[in-house]
């Protein structure tokens, strides 16, 4: 890692990208201790990579369908970070399983929001997960990325109410303004260096705030 300037953030997408749009906002503040340089698609016709270019930021799909297995999908984008000098990965709507070496390669500079509060409802429809479980409470996390889907050690988390008429869209639209939010904030605290992975866990500095943001 570069050391004194700003780390150079990649963003991984695979759709709209609202995530990251928020982190790319985010980063034009001169104080924010991280630069996104890179945003990377899996996908060619994800709304967001249109979103990044009107930004001003380097985006390109890497289509996996042009690859013949993960392995030699992740050679590539791991070869796409490597040239554009990248310090972290934020994986953003990232709707791709990461091989365990590309994983490892990454290890500790890799990080994801998911829309659940982790460990529960891992994988996709969350929201549907969250309702049909009953719980009172739903939001989001942000961790650091391991082999394991949605299992990494948690860095921050975000928590709304589950309201009595709510239906997964009204539960999405709530959790993705706290998504929007909490993201921006994990970046710096990674970036600034006030949060890492150590021993499989995650270190706060002193000074950094405990993670929990709650909007009830
Ligand atoms: C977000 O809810 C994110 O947590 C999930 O996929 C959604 C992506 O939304 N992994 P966007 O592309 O950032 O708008």
């Amino acid at each position: 890692m570069a050391g004194g300037g700003k780390r150079r953030v990649a963003i991984l997408i695979s759709g709209r990208g609202s995530n990251m749009v928020a982190l790319i906002e985010a980063a034009r503040d001169p104080t924010f201790p991280a630069e996104i340089v890179l945003v990377l698609s899996n996908r060619p016709d994800a709304a967001g990579l249109v979103r990044a270019a009107e930004a001003g930021i380097p985006a390109r799909a890497i289509d996996h369908r042009a690859y013949p297995d993960r392995a030699t999908f992740d050679a590539a984008l791991d070869a796409e970070l490597r040239a554009a000098a990248v310090d972290l990965v934020c994986l953003a709507g990232f709707m791709r399983i990461l091989t365990p070496g590309f994983v490892a390669g990454w290890a500790g500079r890799m990080i994801n929001i998911h829309p659940s509060l982790l460990p529960l409802f891992k994988g996709t429809h969350t929201h549907r997960q969250a309702l049909d479980a009953g719980v009172r409470l739903h939001g989001c996390t942000v961790h650091f990325v391991v082999p394991e889907l949605d299992a990494g050690p948690i860095l921050a988390q975000a928590a709304i109410p589950v309201r009595q008429n709510d239906d997964p869209n009204s539960l999405a639209d709530r959790v993705i303004v706290q998504e929007r939010r909490l993201y921006p904030a994990v970046l710096a605290l990674v970036a600034g260096g006030q949060a890492w992975l150590e021993g499989g866990r995650v270190i706060l500095a002193a000074q950094a705030p405990d993670g929990a943001l709650l909007s009830l």
